[in-house]
Formats: structure tokens, C-alpha cells, sequence
């Protein structure tokens, strides 16, 4: 592999991760996988052509500019904007043929006008804010709002949608199941108003993994398609029931400059780390600019020859110092594991966002997104 650095991505895994949720939610159910921030950091074109090779129906993204991109390249499925748009970028909506969320009636009346001008009809979801109180319109003002926005010409009210704000901790479900007792509140009194079928939804990984309720007909699944579970008590949960997901993603190196220093030299800036040996050290080509996360210095270990290889002192920029004296014969140009299997041993993204103390999605959605990336 003639990088310093890359990543790899098995398109079987992301298959099985696709194929476990499909078998969890059954044939009828929508799948609108997230590709948002870089497809969790995947990579946005490459890993949206596997999720449709496996058979995802719809597609989610974070904002226009990522949808730009999905178009861009020859993509034609439905595509939703889960993020915020902003009223600059109305045109790309009919532009690019896109579902977005919508939660205010001056911002629909904008978007009603554009269509008219244009002769088209945006399709759009109503967000009800059922408790995340981050986008979205509370519960008590929806009905008024899809009344009002039922008198616009050029908006067809096309879905119904919320997002729970802690689904993943199904030990504590009293919050969820408050939000989902909201939410079916708020079907309720819009399917009265609205009179037609809608795509309603509100699952993402958490909730579609423990399947906890078969509310709606389309899915928003996220970190699950990529392998990873949204907190470990989904994971003990999920795992209990035999599903058990696969991580896509591998990261790597090379083994850069070799060296021995002495006991007591201090490695790295700030000489935060002294060794307490005559030490072989060795540098890898990684820093925190390629989302190895500086708070897994003098914390986290890599894999050289299969045997762990821990970071000696700060992670710089670039440049990682790690401790190899105990990792037989390595030469310069070796392959470097940082997360993933190398023989017997494997550091898993969880792994390093407990060293970092973060989540598992802050791991992954930071990996550089010009790193070489190989599907294979
Ligand atoms: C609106 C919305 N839906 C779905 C998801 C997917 O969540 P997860 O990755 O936990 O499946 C996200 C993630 O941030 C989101 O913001």
C-alpha cells in the first residue's frame, strides 16, 4: 500500500449491518440510512453506492452541500436533509430534487413562493420537537402549522418525523416512551388534517436495533450501518438477541523512523512521557490532524507485528511516538493498526473513544476525509 495512511472498508460488513437491520424491521420498512459527515466517515460517494447495492430505499444527509455531492454522482435516490437548510439555499431543494424538514411557516411560505416561480411542488416532512428541543415544532403548535402550510400551492406535506434524544439508554426508558406517547399524539391529530398517506418515522440506531416500537414506515439508522452500536447498553441488549453488527472500518499506517534512546529519555512535546527503559521508539505518520485524537496520548496503544505498540507522550499534528520494544522485528514501512485487527489483537473504535473519553461517532466522523479510503 504505497500511503502513509488510510483506511479500509469492507462493503460485505456494511451488507450485514444492512441485511441485520432489514431483518429487524422487515421488507416494508424504508431505509434511509444517515451518509451524513462523510458517511460517519466512510466516505460519502463509495459507502452510499454499497448502502444502495444492499438495498436501502432512501438516503439521508446532513445538508445540502452533502447532497450536492450524492447528486454530483449520478445519484437518484430520494434524498432527505435531516440538518438544517438555510433560506439561501431553497433553490438547491428543487434543484437537486430533495426532502427536507420543516418546522416554521415563514420558512415554508419562502419555499412554497420558489416553487411557484419555478412550477414545482417540494415535498417536505413536518418535525415535531416531541423533546430533543433542537429542531422541530412543539407538539402543540403542529396542527396550526400543517393547517397553515396545507394552504400553500407549491408544498405537499409528504412525511411526519421526530428524533428522540435518548433512545440509547434503554434502561431509563421513561423519557423515550414519554417522546413516543407525544409523537404518536402528533400522527394522530395530522393524519386527521394532513388526509393522505405519509412516510412517518422517527427510529434511528438505538431504537430501530431494539426494535422498541414499530412506529412509521421509514427508518433513520446511522452509526448501526456502519457496525457500531449507539452506547454499550445497546449493545449488551441487541447482542442478547443475536444480532450482532460488524465494524466496517479499519484505520492504518506505516512505521516510519526507528530508534533506540535510553532510560529516562522524554519523548514528545511538553515531555510528558519519560521512559523507564532503554526503549525502541517509532514514528508513525498520524496526528490529530487525520483524527487520531490528541487525547489519546500517552493512553492509547497501536499494533505492530500483532503485539501492541502504546504511544509514547503527546500525539502531535502529524507524527505519533509509539513504543515498539516489544514487538519483535519491525522495519520501517511496516503496516500499523490503529483501529482494527492485526493478527490475534484489536482495537476497536470503542476502544479509542474510551481512551479519548468520547463516543464512538466522535471517533469515526473525525477521521481525516482526505485519507485514502479502500473498499474492498
Ligand atoms: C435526525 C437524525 N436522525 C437519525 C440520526 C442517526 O442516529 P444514529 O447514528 O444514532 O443511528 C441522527 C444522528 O445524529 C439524526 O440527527
Amino acid at each position: 500500500m504505497n500511503h502513509l495512511a488510510w483506511i479500509e472498508i469492507s462493503k460485505a460488513k456494511i451488507a450485514h449491518n444492512i441485511k441485520t437491520i432489514r431483518e429487524i424491521n422487515g421488507p416494508n420498512t424504508i431505509i434511509s440510512p444517515c451518509v451524513k459527515a462523510n458517511a460517519y466517515g466512510h466516505g460519502l460517494i463509495e459507502t452510499t453506492k454499497i448502502l444502495i447495492e444492499s438495498g436501502v430505499e432512501w438516503l439521508s444527509v446532513n445538508s445540502t452541500e452533502e447532497a450536492q455531492r450524492v447528486r454530483s454522482a449520478g445519484i437518484n435516490h430520494p434524498i432527505l436533509v435531516i440538518g438544517f437548510v438555510a433560506e439561501y439555499e431553497l433553490e438547491k431543494i428543487f434543484d437537486l430534487n430533495l426532502r427536507l424538514f420543516i418546522s416554521n411557516i415563514n420558512y415554508a411560505k419562502k419555499l412554497s413562493d420558489l416553487g411557484k416561480s419555478r412550477n414545482q411542488t417540494a415535498n417536505i416532512h413536518l418535525k415535531i420537537d416531541t423533546g430533543m428541543h433542537r429542531h422541530g415544532v412543539l407538539l402543540e403548535h403542529s396542527s396550526n402549522l400543517a393547517k397553515e402550510i396545507l394552504k400553500l400551492p407549491n408544498i405537499k406535506i409528504e412525511g411526519l418525523a421526530t428524533h428522540f434524544a435518548n433512545s440509547d439508554d434503554p434502561l431509563n426508558p421513561a423519557y423515550f416512551n414519554r417522546q413516543l406517547e407525544k409523537f404518536k399524539i402528533a400522527i394522530n391529530n395530522l393524519k386527521k388534517i394532513i388526509g393522505h398517506d405519509l412516510i412517518i418515522h422517527c427510529h434511528k440506531s438505538a431504537s430501530v436495533l431494539l426494535s422498541r416500537d414499530n412506529i412509521g414506515n421509514l427508518i433513520r439508522p446511522g452509526i448501526s450501518v456502519y457496525g457500531y452500536y449507539p452506547g454499550p447498553d445497546v449493545a449488551k441488549l441487541t447482542k442478547e438477541k443475536n444480532m450482532i453488527l460488524q465494524p466496517a472500518l479499519e484505520f492504518k499506517t506505516i512505521v516510519g523512523q526507528i530508534k533506540n534512546i535510553p532510560e529516562n529519555s522524554l519523548v514528545g512535546y511538553g515531555c510528558t512521557y519519560k521512559t523507564t527503559r532503554p526503549t525502541t521508539a517509532a514514528t508513525i505518520p498520524v496526528g490529530y490532524y487525520d483524527g487520531y485524537d490528541r487525547k489519546l496520548s500517552n493512553k492509547a496503544y497501536v499494533l505492530v507485528n500483532g503485539k501492541k505498540a502504546p504511544v509514547l507522550g503527546r500525539i502531535c499534528m502529524n507524527v505519533t511516538i509509539i513504543d515498539i520494544t516489544d514487538c519483535g522485528h519491525v522495519k520501517s514501512g511496516d503496516e500499523v493498526v490503529l483501529i482494527g485487527q492485526q493478527q490475534s489483537e484489536i482495537i476497536t473504535v470503542e476502544q479509542l473513544a474510551d481512551w479519548a473519553n468520547t463516543i464512538n461517532y466522535e471517533i469515526v466522523t473525525r477521521l481525516r476525509e482526505s485519507l485514502p479510503r479502500f473498499y474492498i
